[in-house]
């Protein structure tokens, strides 16, 4: 069957968002066809080569982010802090390990949420659950499926990729800086003084190899950022959808890696959509994952089996991957994937009604993913996280109890590690835990 950014209209789908008004729709997709792509194609096939560097064991990814962006928080300061903890976290993790930590942010267009329940009651009312800025608001009387969302959506997630790209590319990421990424306040615990001793180890032996007349280049890849969301609202990512003029082929222009969740991999609009565009995918396996569907979605999303392309994320949750994970595993040996782990979303749980997670079962599933990859001669390809640059306490762990849980719950959907977790986090990986 012949692709096009369109031929999803025309099969079955799940999760998309119920629109009233159907005119201003259809005018804020054509409105959003004609803006300017928010990436290049050339990034993105420089992310294929990196993703393919990962699969030949050479690099390791780091992904991570809020589970949803919010339209309110939108800050340079928030911004530069997050590039800023994703640097000092590669620098640990690709330290520890030597090899190069590919860098890939749930961020600049990570608005969109799937939701299990497509309603909720609150205070004895049934409103539509909230999805993501991108689709409804989360105040009580914003709950309406509004198009005009991605309008915005759209422009948050320039102005952010803007700053992202001066970041990356103006010195942000100097090497020679590297001790100055401390957030403020975790300048004074453990693991932001075990952070600074790192860092003026990797300054003393800079400071080493440039005595003995090697120039370390300033701009340099260790700088590198590449931005990544969940593909859920197809109107938007339809339209966001540009021929490459230079060396052909449909490229979703909305992010550099898009992915496919747990919630979307039943819906056949999304496959049909991923199947046609040339970023590479991700795609989120659960437990409920069978070696033979798996294999038939490779068969559908990279029929020619080339390298970099595909990223598997594994979402098991601590009890369930020792028994799940494995024959996956084994069954795509012979396929070009890299698999990666995402030790957030298979261990969410609910405390008092809040949703949270423990740090020690996020590491108790990380620990199991790198040693089951070992068992099985696969390469643990990296680490897809839910984190923040800010001090909130949404998981629990390090300082955050069961009882410190209400002091900063900030997020908008999933609990996010804070900085300090996070930080935390990269030590132990980089430890091989
Ligand atoms: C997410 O990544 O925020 C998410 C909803 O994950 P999953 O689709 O794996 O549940
Ligand atoms: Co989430």
């Amino acid at each position: 069957m012949s692709w096009t950014p369109s031929t999803w209209r025309s099969l079955p789908i799940k999760q998309s968002p119920n629109y009233a008004d159907r005119e201003r729709l259809v005018e804020v997709e054509r409105e959003l066809r004609g803006y300017p792509p928010l990436i290049f194609a050339k990034e993105v096939e420089l992310l294929k080569s990196k993703i393919a560097k990962v699969q030949e064991g050479r690099a390791f990814i780091l992904q991570g982010g809020d589970c949803a962006e919010s339209f309110d928080r939108l800050s340079g300061a928030g911004i530069r802090d997050f590039y800023k903890l994703f640097l000092q976290m590669s620098v640990i993790v690709g330290y520890a390990r030597g090899m190069e930590i590919l860098k890939i942010g749930r961020i600049a267009g990570q608005f969109a949420k799937p939701r299990s329940e497509e309603f909720e009651e609150v205070g004895g009312v049934r409103i539509p659950s909230f999805r993501g800025d991108m689709i409804n608001g989360i105040a009580l009387d914003e709950r309406e499926h509004n198009p005009e969302r991605m309008l915005k959506a759209y422009h948050q997630s320039s102005s952010t990729l803007n700053l992202l790209r001066a970041f990356s590319k103006g010195g942000m990421a100097d090497l020679h800086l590297i001790s100055r990424y401390n957030l403020d306040f975790v300048t004074h615990n453990p693991l932001g003084q075990k952070y600074q001793a790192l860092a003026k180890d990797i300054s003393q032996a800079l400071a080493f190899v440039e005595s003995c007349g090697v120039d370390i280049d300033k701009r340099n890849e260790f700088g590198e950022f590449f931005v990544s969301h969940e593909a859920l609202v197809l109107n938007y990512e339809e339209a966001m959808c540009r021929e490459d003029s230079l060396g052909g082929g449909i490229y979703d222009c909305s992010s550099h890696f898009l992915w496919i969740g747990e919630r979307t991999i039943d819906s056949p609009a999304h496959i049909e959509f991923m199947r046609g565009i040339k970023n590479p995918k991700g795609i989120k396996v659960s437990p409920r994952m069978s070696a033979e569907r798996l294999l038939g979605l490779l068969d559908t999303l990279n029929p020619s089996n080339q390298k970099g392309e595909i990223v598997l994320i594994a979402r098991m949750g601590e009890e369930y991957i020792a028994s799940s994970l494995p024959p996956l595993l084994r069954a795509t040996k012979e396929r070009n994937v890299v698999w990666v782990n995402d030790p957030m979303h298979g261990n969410t749980i609910k405390s008092n009604g809040v949703k949270t997670r423990y740090f020690e079962s996020i590491l108790s599933e990380i620990r199991q993913f790198f040693a089951l990859c070992e068992e099985c001669g696969v390469y643990a390809g990296g680490l897809h996280l839910e984190m923040t640059q800010e001090d909130v306490s949404e998981c629990i762990g390090g300082s955050v109890t069961i009882e410190g849980l209400g002091k900063n719950y900030a997020t908008q959907c999933d609990p996010r590690l804070n900085a300090t977790q996070s930080l935390e986090l990269a030590f132990l990986v980089g430890e091989g835990l």
